[in-house]
C-alpha cells in the first residue's frame, strides 16, 4: 500500500464469535492501521461492576454505575509480542480476567444500559476519527462510525461459534461444557439484538459474510478483498 494512499475506517460488526476479532486484527496489522476491540470496553466496565460489586444476582445497580462512569479510565497498549494493544482498565491490564466466563455472562445487560453506551462510544468515536482504523463491535457502522467507507456484518451458525469459542477456551485451560457456552452464545444474542438502545442491526450498506462454513484464511481473505476495493474507491475520489 502507498505511503500516500488515503486511510479509511472499516466497521466489523456481528455476533458474538464470528470471527470478528481475529479478521479485525490481521486486517489492521496488514494495512498498517489501528484496532479497535470496542467489545474489549464494554467488558472492562463489566469487570469494574464486578470488582466494586455494583451487580447483584446477575443485574446491574444501573444508578451507582452510572454515577462511578468517570471513574472507569480505559486505554489501549500495544504489546509488541502479542501484536495487538491491550486492555487497561484505570492502569491495570485486565486482558486475561476480561475473557472469562464471568464477564461473559455479565457482559451484555451492562451494554444495554444507554450511558455506559455513550459514555464508551465518545471514547470509540474519538479513537476513530482520524481514520486508518478497524474497530470491531455491534454498533460500529450504525452508530460509532456511521461513515466507515467500509462496513462487514458477520454473521455464523450459533453451534458453529459454539465450538469455536469452546476450543478458544479449553486451549486457554478452561474447563466448560459445550451447553454452558452455547447458552451464553443465544442469550448474547438475543440482548444484543434486541436491546432498545443501539442494538445489533446489519446496516443496509453493510456487507454480510456467513462465516460458517469458511476458515479463518478465507474469511480474512474476503475482508481483505472488500477493504483494498474500498481503499482504491476512497483514493479515487
Ligand atoms: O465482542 P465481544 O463478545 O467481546 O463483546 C462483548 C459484549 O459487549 C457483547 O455481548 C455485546 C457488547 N458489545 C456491544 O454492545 N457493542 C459493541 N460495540 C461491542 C460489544
Amino acid at each position: 500500500m502507498s505511503k500516500k494512499s488515503l486511510k479509511i475506517a472499516i466497521a466489523i460488526d456481528g455476533f458474538s464469535s464470528t470471527g470478528k476479532s481475529t479478521v479485525a486484527k490481521r486486517l489492521a496489522k496488514e494495512l498498517g492501521y489501528i484496532y479497535i476491540d470496542t467489545g474489549a470496553m464494554y467488558r472492562a466496565v463489566t469487570l469494574y461492576a464486578i470488582q466494586h460489586k455494583l451487580i447483584t444476582d446477575s443485574t446491574p445497580n444501573k444508578e451507582l454505575l452510572i454515577k462511578k462512569l468517570r471513574e472507569i479510565k480505559l486505554s489501549f497498549k500495544w504489546n509488541e509480542t502479542l501484536g495487538f494493544a491491550e486492555m487497561y482498565l484505570n492502569g491495570k491490564n485486565v486482558e486475561k480476567e476480561i475473557r472469562g466466563m464471568e464477564v461473559s455472562n455479565l457482559v451484555s445487560p451492562i451494554a444495554a444500559i444507554s450511558e455506559v453506551r455513550s459514555y464508551l462510544v465518545r471514547l470509540q468515536r474519538e479513537m476513530g476519527e482520524k481514520k486508518g482504523v478497524v474497530m470491531d463491535g455491534r454498533d460500529i457502522g450504525s452508530v460509532v462510525l456511521p461513515d466507515a467507507e467500509l462496513k462487514i456484518f458477520l454473521i455464523a451458525d450459533p453451534k458453529i461459534r459454539t465450538e469455536r469459542r469452546l476450543l478458544e477456551m479449553r486451549e486457554k485451560g478452561e474447563n466448560i461444557d459445550f451447553n454452558t457456552i452455547y447458552n451464553n452464545v443465544l442469550e448474547r444474542d438475543y440482548i444484543d439484538s434486541t436491546r432498545a438502545d443501539s442494538p445489533l442491526i446489519k446496516t443496509p450498506d453493510a456487507i454480510e459474510i456467513d462465516a460458517s462454513r469458511i476458515d479463518k484464511e478465507e474469511q480474512f481473505n474476503r475482508v481483505m478483498y472488500l477493504a483494498q476495493k474500498a481503499i482504491q474507491k476512497a483514493n479515487k475520489k
